[in-house]
């Protein structure tokens, strides 16, 4: 709001757009004055070592915690003066997903979708279409607390995608799944992407992920950006993702402040 550009041409906005994000506990500073932006339909790795300010970050923008400074647009919607707007054009799977355990697929997913101003007359046919598009309907009408951590997780996705946002966030989505629905999840975070149009941003600490889905790259450190790259830079010289991220993060320790300008 404070900055120059005060038109906003809805159309041409970035589907995420952050300026000088930051977030203070007391002394601490778990995210510092992050910048960065996602195009529409880009599939952006969000990550860094535990601690980086992922899930902070992810919050801020979602809505779940105020922000201590700085700015952020979901799809040209400011997340403080358009706030109903910006939660509307966002679908996001927390760490921890707060399910009921005593509700089923179908009406947790159908009360995400009434929150998320799905209107009557759609929300019957949205709630199949999520439960679908997550594999849950063969189990939708069994309570939460019954379905395995797969599931749970297929239900925590389904929520998220009900009111077919522009934007997912997604906080390591494939966390706990087994090796068959780590993959049916990847495949549908690409479809989501490649078919709805859909812009998302994902953490995950499993770098093959990033290779399978992502095509660009934000790596925090400490709360702040150390590394803002497309894939195909990243690895181009036939380097492992890993064996980038390792060479960041040292050259990251040996360029702290004080260390700065000291090179012989
Ligand atoms: N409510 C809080 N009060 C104080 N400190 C907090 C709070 N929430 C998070 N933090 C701190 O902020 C920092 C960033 O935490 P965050 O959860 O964003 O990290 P992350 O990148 O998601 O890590 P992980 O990979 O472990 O999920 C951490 O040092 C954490 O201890
Ligand atoms: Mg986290």
């Amino acid at each position: 709001m404070s900055n120059g550009s005060s038109t906003q041409k809805q159309g041409n906005s970035p589907a995420i757009e952050v300026v000088g994000l930051a977030k203070r506990y007391g002394d601490f500073e778990a995210v510092r004055g992050l910048d960065f932006e996602v195009k529409p339909g880009e599939v952006v790795g969000f990550l860094g070592p535990n601690g980086a300010g992922k899930t902070t970050t992810m919050r801020m923008l979602t809505g779940f915690i105020p922000a201590t400074d700085g700015e952020a647009r979901i799809a040209g919607h400011d997340i403080f003066s358009d706030a109903t707007n910006a939660r509307r054009a966002i679908g996001y799977l927390p760490e921890t997903p707060p399910l009921y355990p005593e509700m089923t697929p179908t009406s947790y997913v159908d009360f995400v979708a009434r929150l998320k101003g799905v209107p009557r007359r759609s929300r019957k046919e949205a709630v199949e279409r999520a439960l679908g598009r997550c594999g849950l309907l063969d189990v939708r009408g069994r309570e939460i607390r019954q379905l395995s951590k797969g599931y749970r997780q297929r239900v925590g996705l389904a929520q998220a995608i009900v009111h077919e946002p522009k934007v997912l966030v997604l906080d390591e989505p494939t966390v706990g799944l087994d090796p068959i629905q780590i993959r049916e999840i990847r495949l549908l975070i690409q479809d989501l992407a490649a078919t709805g149009g859909q812009t998302v941003l994902l953490s995950t600490h499993i770098l093959a992920e990033v290779d399978a889905i992502c095509q660009r790259v934000i790596l925090l450190d400490r709360g702040r950006k150390v590394l803002d790259q497309s894939l195909t830079e990243l690895t181009g010289g036939g380097v492992s993702l890993e064996e980038v991220f390792t060479r960041v993060m040292t050259r990251d320790e040996a360029t702290e402040p004080g260390a700065e300008g000291e090179a012989a």
